[in-house]
């Protein structure tokens, strides 16, 4: 009989050759086409980083120009799409009608089918690129029975999100340039992770020759578990229930009991065991905002801070090298931006679907693509013969 490597949760299984994402886990470093995260968050914009990752080197000003135009002439989504949202009951989570309607795209964009072709490959990253900061908004708009604002061209990416989630007919939303900063900042440091399970989700899918509008749905939905981007929704929420910093040390005692499930959320990675690289960034960005926005007492920000500064020093998670991961601190942006929780894992996914597409198109237009076809370790019955119902 044939024998296979038997490697749970693929720990030590390469799926395949990348030239997008490095991370040395131990080191605490990630970088996008060779350049340190830390760099491209505090000089570059998501728009560029976006560039770098789909082509591979960074622009000159005329192919920024370019590009960014090329992006913000897909903004907005079909008309039709507006039915297919109301189609979802009020109170859904937004992760769902993004599950949703980003699948439907396959049935709106049907040329993106045929990815043999080179150039329809393209227009699918485009369109994914520049359309999910309006599904997303979309969805949000929807869960909270407000009308959709649509997106205006001549605003920045980050900005433009911000305009559409929190403009109203009545009342014209104040942009803030610090803030759409920051969003773009955390655009950046999501937008790619080599092969986490989301994107082996969407090259899977995509193995097969599907639409890729559907795979980056499949990658949508795969990303929605706590224990992958849906950790930045559950640490706030964790944040909010823990309540006040004396009830602390009972979560504490929780997170070390074997016996317990409770995991403290926003904490931990599989590949870093040093520092998440990000989180660093996004600690500073999260000081940045709060004081922009001049919050500074908040009680689940006091959580935050006491919780991070308790695990940093303690011998259980310093064994287990537990940190604070990237979706600890995002969440604290987010919510002080004024965003519900259930928004922040939507906004991971808008992030990350650049990366989705770039680690798409590398495997498709990889000559040694075959379809994904894991083996297993069967540990089920013998063979045996079938047993009619009335001799059971
Ligand atoms: N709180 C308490 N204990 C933990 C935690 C945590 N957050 N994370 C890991 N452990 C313990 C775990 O119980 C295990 O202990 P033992 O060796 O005694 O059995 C040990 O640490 C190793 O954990 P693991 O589950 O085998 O590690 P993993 O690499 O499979 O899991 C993880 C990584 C991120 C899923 C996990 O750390 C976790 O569940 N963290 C909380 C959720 C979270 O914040 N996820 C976001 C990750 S970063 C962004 C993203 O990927 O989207």
């Amino acid at each position: 009989a044939d024998v296979f490597t038997y490697d749970p949760g693929f720990t030590s299984t390469a799926s395949c050759e990348s030239e997008i994402t490095f991370i040395d886990g131990d080191k605490g470093e990630l970088w996008y086409r060779g350049y340190p995260i830390e760099q491209l968050a505090a000089e570059s914009h998501y728009l560029e980083v976006c560039y770098l990752l789909l082509y591979g080197e960074l622009p000159n000003a005329d192919e920024l120009e370019k590009f960014e135009n090329l992006v913000t002439r897909h903004t907005m989504v079909h008309e039709q799409m507006n039915n297919f949202f109301r189609g979802f009951r009020r109170d859904a989570h937004p992760m769902a009608t993004m599950v949703g309607v980003v699948g439907a795209m396959s049935a709106f964009y049907h040329d993106s089918t045929d990815i043999s072709d080179p150039h329809q490959r393209e227009v699918a990253a485009i369109r994914l690129i520049a359309k999910l900061p309006t599904i997303a908004a979309m969805a949000y708009k929807y869960s909270i029975g407000q009308p959709f604002v649509y997106p205006q061209n001549d605003l920045d990416y980050a900005s433009n999100f911000l305009n559409m989630c929190f403009s109203v007919p009545a009342e014209k939303y104040e942009i803030k340039p610090e803030l759409s900063r920051a969003m773009d900042r955390i655009f950046t440091l999501h937008a790619d992770h080599e092969q986490n399970a989301s994107t082996s989700t969407v090259r899977l899918a995509g193995s097969s020759g599907a639409n890729p509008f559907a795979c980056i749905a499949a990658g949508i939905a795969c990303l929605w578990g706590p224990a992958h981007g849906g950790a930045n929704q559950a640490a706030l929420e964790m944040l909010q229930e823990i309540g006040s910093v004396d009830q602390i040390p009972e979560y504490i005692k929780r997170a070390k009991d074997k016996d317990d499930p409770f995991r403290l959320m926003g904490f931990g990675h599989r590949v870093y065991k040093n520092f998440d690289p990000r989180a660093k960034v996004m600690k500073e960005s999260a000081d940045e905002v709060l004081d922009l926005l001049g919050i500074e007492n908040n009680e689940t920000l006091k959580v935050a801070k006491e919780l991070e500064r308790i695990a940093l020093e303690d011998d259980f998670f310093i064994e287990k090298k537990l940190y604070p991961n990237v979706d600890f601190y995002s969440g604290i942006i987010l919510s002080a931006m004024g965003f519900p929780t259930a928004m922040f894992t939507p906004i991971f996914a808008l992030s990350r679907t650049v990366g989705w597409i770039a680690q798409w198109k590398e495997m498709i237009a990889d000559p040694q693509n075959k379809i994904g076809r894991p083996r297993q370790l069967y540990v089920g019955s013998d063979k045996r013969d079938y047993v009619p119902v009335d001799s059971r």
